[in-house]
């Protein structure tokens, strides 16, 4: 195949990228976009901030814009992100406790509602742990350490459709200790029937240095207690081809890794710009980094 999203099709997978509204209007940008991914994930605005500026009064402008300009082609939408301690609106700074408890399960709901039954995964909750393993102190883990659960029975029943998800970054190590605390988390809500259904590993790389040679494990004993998983954010810095060869070809050897996203089109379009991390330069070409990756898929 001669895209990243046809190749990756050819062994059931999908290839996605993030996308920023403010740039759709950009043609070198959305033709790339639309004619090498298959699924889509609104970079920001899907996310609290964007989508309930005021106590409940939601916003979903500029997440139906990516929403309808995506299946308007053929291309499935990802949902990013219903809880997480960033790009929180800031009415919720005024609240702790229960209110705050209260007003996390009312967006997840609001949210939900909007787009029930059209995404294929909500990134339910985002980046909970610390890097040692526990859990991040934030104004949701103050409400209580059942936030987590909290927010995915919520949303099991605000859409019993859509797979839930729970993403985060450097959880791609399997002997570091946040993506043991994490596992953890996974496994005991498995034991205890708590609805989640995938776990998205970023995948924020630094070239240079080689893949962790245990990402392959990390992905099959996530799978193995029962979900899914995803490279749901990659990047590379300075476009490492073996890095990008590797990260594929360790999705490619699990069966339960269903898709790989990158997070943005065009190294310009990068929340980390200046390091070059993506498959297409500024210009819209396509880098070596890109031919590593499709020469992956093609070959599974
Ligand atoms: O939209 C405003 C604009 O009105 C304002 O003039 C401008 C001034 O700074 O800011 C604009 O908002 C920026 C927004 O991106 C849209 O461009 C924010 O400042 C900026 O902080 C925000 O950055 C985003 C970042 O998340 C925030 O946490 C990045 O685009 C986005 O790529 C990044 O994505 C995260 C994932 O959600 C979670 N995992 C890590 C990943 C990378 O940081």
């Amino acid at each position: 195949a001669t895209t990243l999203g046809a190749a990756a099709a050819q062994s059931g997978r999908y290839f996605g990228t993030a996308i920023a509204a403010s740039r759709l209007g950009d043609s070198t940008y959305s033709s790339i976009a639309a004619r090498e991914f298959n699924m889509i994930t609104a970079e920001n605005e899907m996310k609290p901030d964007a989508t309930e500026p005021q106590r409940g009064q939601f916003n979903f402008n500029a997440g139906d814009q990516i929403y309808n300009w995506a299946t308007q082609r053929g291309l499935k939408v990802r949902g990013h992100t219903l809880a997480w301690h960033a790009q929180q609106p800031s009415w919720w700074g005024g609240l702790s406790g229960s209110g705050l408890r209260q007003a996390m399960i009312d967006h997840i709901n609001g949210v939900m509602a909007h787009y029930k039954g059209k995404l294929a995964a909500w990134d339910v909750v985002n980046e909970a742990f610390n890097e040692d393993g526990s859990r991040r102190q934030s104004n949701l883990q103050a409400t209580g350490n059942d936030w987590i659960e909290a927010a995915f029975r919520a949303a099991r029943a605000a859409d019993p459709s859509v797979k839930l998800c729970y993403n985060d970054y450097n959880i791609e190590n399997w002997s570091y200790g946040k993506t043991q605390g994490v596992y953890r988390m996974i496994q005991d809500f498995k034991s205890r029937g708590v609805p989640i259904d995938c776990v998205g590993l970023q995948t924020h790389f630094t070239g240079g240095s080689s893949l962790p040679s245990n990402f392959q494990t990390t992905l099959s004993s996530f799978a193995a207690l029962g979900v899914d998983v995803a490279l749901t954010e990659v990047d590379v810095t300075n476009s490492s081809t073996s890095q990008y060869a590797g990260l594929t070809q360790a999705c490619l050897n699990v069966p339960r890794c269903i898709g790989i996203t990158v997070w943005g089109v065009r190294d310009s379009d990068s929340w980390r710009s200046n390091e070059s991390p993506l498959l297409f330069d500024g210009g819209g070409n396509k880098k070596a980094a890109y031919t590593s990756v499709l020469n992956a898929l093609n070959a599974a």
